[in-house]
């Protein structure tokens, strides 16, 4: 089975990678023009591009099984006051790119990084909640993640949404698990259990459809 993985230079991408590779799958990289060179000792494959443009990712899936999308807006710190410095829509756009080189390439499974807020799920976020997100510039990304997962449930594909709350960079031996009532919204997710959870829901049928709320023990 052959896995690209979107963002694979960053944290989250990262953690992919490593997994992936000492599973059964085979793994490429797709990343920015200047990406470092550290994803090259995971991927069999790096493709550097664009990733807004459907022209750049639509060679790159030639031949791919599945696809996971750990893209993020980025920020100057990881503050969450801090100026954006990628687009508002990066997550949004190069969705629509992918989705395109997928049809393209006839590829259909994708399972996608979004965020616990996106969509029907802001409505579940409590007041202090929604004025920490509208009062940041964690804004950004939930707006783009929402107009994301439209795209990724208009496609026709078979995809899945994932959405922790926050994450941090602990160590995991295990999957992140589905967010249950009363969880407490402050509990983080290991990058490295949402790097378990793409791969576990990649094989999982009945998450195809589906925008799953994460937590973590
Ligand atoms: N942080 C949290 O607590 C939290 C909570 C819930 C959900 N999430 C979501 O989880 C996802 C992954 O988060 P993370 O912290 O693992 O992400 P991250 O380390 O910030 O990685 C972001 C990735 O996006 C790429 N990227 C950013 N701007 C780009 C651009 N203009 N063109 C091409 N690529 C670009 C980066 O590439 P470069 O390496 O080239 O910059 C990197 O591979 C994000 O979507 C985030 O919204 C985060």
């Amino acid at each position: 089975m052959r896995l690209l993985v979107f963002g694979a230079s960053g944290a989250t991408g990262k953690e992919v990678l490593r997994l992936a590779s000492a599973q059964v799958w085979s793994v490429h990289a797709f990343v920015r023009a200047n990406a470092d060179q550290h994803v090259a000792e995971f991927a069999e494959r790096v493709h550097r591009g664009d990733l807004t443009d459907p022209a750049a990712t639509t060679p790159a899936l030639a031949g791919v099984d599945a696809v996971a999308v750990c893209l993020g807006i980025s920020r100057r710190s990881r503050s969450p006051f801090a100026p954006l410095v990628s687009p508002a829509d990066l997550t949004s756009r190069a969705t629509a790119a992918i989705v395109a080189g997928m049809r393209a390439q006839r590829v259909r499974r994708i399972v996608y990084v979004s965020a616990f807020g996106a969509g029907d799920s802001w409505g579940e976020i409590p007041w202090w909640g929604r004025a920490f997100v509208a009062g940041s510039r964690v804004r950004f990304s939930i707006a783009d993640h929402t107009r994301s997962e439209a795209l990724l449930a208009a496609s026709g594909l078979d995809w899945t949404a994932l959405r922790p709350m926050m994450l941090d960079d602990r160590p995991a031996t295990q999957p992140a698990r589905e967010m249950r009532p009363g969880d407490s919204l402050l509990n983080k997710v290991p990058r490295a259990a949402l790097a378990r959870t793409i791969l576990r829901v990649l094989a999982d049928r009945g998450s195809y459809g589906r925008a799953l709320p994460l937590s973590a023990d």
